[in-house]
């Protein structure tokens, strides 16, 4: 794969600035959203006087610890907008988060957010290699999940071609990926292995394709996974992350020459890792649960938004900002089987050693009497679908998780394009244990 990574000269100054001056500006920056969010938002407000903290007491960016936490409870209880640190009327859009409850959590965005917004996604896009006058393929959602349309203002910021194309109808897009020849694609990681059957179920080698940068986020993957796709597409793969709350995608995005982990763009949000029983601040390095403070939002200025994302956070490298690690889970998704802990990325990790086995997978979670139980349904990879060949798989894989990840699994090897496809964000848990 060539060598894509932007010049120096193409960056932003910030990107590459001092330690000193990124804290100095996030300070200036935290100040001033802290008052804003109390004079602005009755809701925190509220929340700070019942804590006893007012803005005027962050003297240092570490005093961020003195103020409560925000939680998507606290979206849902002001549900649809009572969060808003603006009138209704300067909000001029909204995107939601569909929730277990049916009801979405609503964000809400100024004219200036959604410039920072766009701003942010071109400097992403510009991280993982991409340029002006790139052509984009854009395969996350459009609607009220923010994958769509942040993706689309960020690349046209940058000045690049946009196929607005969203999710869904995979034999289509693989035509118009054919015809037009985009160099960068924006999708799921789950999505782009639905994607990369369909054109070998068209007979194309997807190494031949025009796509040169998969700029993939909004479910967790692994490196396992990075490799696959970039050996399947002769292509970069490279991690965005954000999440709604927050501001949608582009709050994080690893830069394409050394892939090691996420820059958070620190000039607008400052990251904390908590504890995440105790809530206690870790020190870098440590692994524990991604808290966030918008520091330029205007309409939903969020303050020590919890993510329940887990990950820790590193050193900058390719520029000066702090890195996350890849997103091991959330802690939502953590399965406890019988006292271990497992997420589904580190599954996938070992689906992915095994040849005989493709990365479709899910994992089905039931009771027999006290015991909790673990199935893994997988599909055999095409030229592994002997029942002598799934067996072995079944067997190697069970194998590897039990001394990998130290729990017993049931495997089910199921036949090649089997499993129901994913369009989007992956489900990759199934509970069927009966509920308490
Ligand atoms: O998923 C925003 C997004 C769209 C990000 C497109 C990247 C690309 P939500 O629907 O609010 O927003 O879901 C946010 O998705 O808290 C994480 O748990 C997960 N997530 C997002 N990006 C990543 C990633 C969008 N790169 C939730 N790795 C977050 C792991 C991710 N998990």
């Amino acid at each position: 794969m060539d060598n894509i990574a932007p010049r120096k000269e193409d960056l932003e100054p910030i990107e590459i600035a001092s330690r000193d001056e990124i804290s100095a500006l996030q300070f200036h920056r935290m100040k001033r959203t802290l008052k804003h969010a109390y004079e602005n938002s009755p809701f925190y407000r509220q929340r700070f006087d019942e804590h006893g903290v007012h803005p005027e007491e962050l003297k240092t960016l570490a005093d961020i610890a003195k103020f409560p936490f925000t939680t998507k409870k606290d979206l849902r209880d002001t549900y649809p907008f009572g969060m808003f640190a603006v009138p209704r009327e300067q909000i001029i859009r909204v995107h939601g988060s569909s929730g277990t409850t049916g009801k979405p959590t609503v964000v809400g965005y100024t004219k200036n957010d959604i410039d920072i917004w766009a701003n942010l996604v071109a400097r992403c896009i510009r991280a993982s290699g991409g340029r002006p006058g790139d052509m984009v393929h854009i395969a996350y959602g459009y609607g009220l999940f923010t994958g769509g349309l942040g993706a689309h203002y960020g690349a046209e910021r940058l000045g690049c071609t946009v196929v607005p194309i969203s999710g869904g109808m995979t034999e289509r897009q693989v035509t118009l990926m054919t015809d037009f020849q985009p160099r960068i694609i924006m999708v799921t990681p789950s999505y782009m292995l639905s994607i990369l059957d369909e054109f070998r179920r068209q007979g194309l080698d997807p190494r031949k394709s025009s796509l040169k940068v998969g700029i993939f986020g909004a479910e967790p993957w692994t490196n396992a996974m990075r490799e696959e796709i970039q050996d399947a597409f002769d292509m970069h793969a490279v991690d965005i992350y954000g999440l709604s709350e927050v501001m949608g995608p582009g709050v994080a995005n690893e830069c394409v020459e050394t892939k090691d982990g996420l820059h958070v763009w620190e000039d607008h949000f400052y990251p904390e890792i908590i504890n995440p029983e105790t809530g206690e601040v870790l020190p870098d390095g440590e692994m524990g649960e991604l808290v966030f403070t918008t520091i330029t939002k205007e309409g939903l200025p969020m303050i020590r938004y919890r993510t329940r994302d887990l990950t820790r956070l590193l050193p900058g490298t390719a520029r000066s900002m702090r890195r996350i690690e890849k997103i091991t889970g959330r802690s939502d998704d953590m399965i406890i089987l019988r006292g271990v802990n497992v997420f589904p990325t580190q599954i996938e990790e070992q689906i992915l050693k095994c040849d005989g086995l493709s990365p479709h997978f899910q994992i089905e979670l039931s009771r027999s009497g006290r015991m909790d139980n673990m199935t893994v349904h997988v599909e055999a990879a095409m030229n592994a679908a002997s029942a002598e060949a799934r067996a072995a798989s079944a067997k190697e894989l069970a194998h590897h998780i039990k001394s990998v990840v130290g729990v017993s699994t049931r495997i089910e090897v199921r036949d090649p394009d089997s499993m129901v496809r994913s369009e989007g964000k992956a489900k990759r848990v199934v509970d069927n244990r009966p509920k308490q």
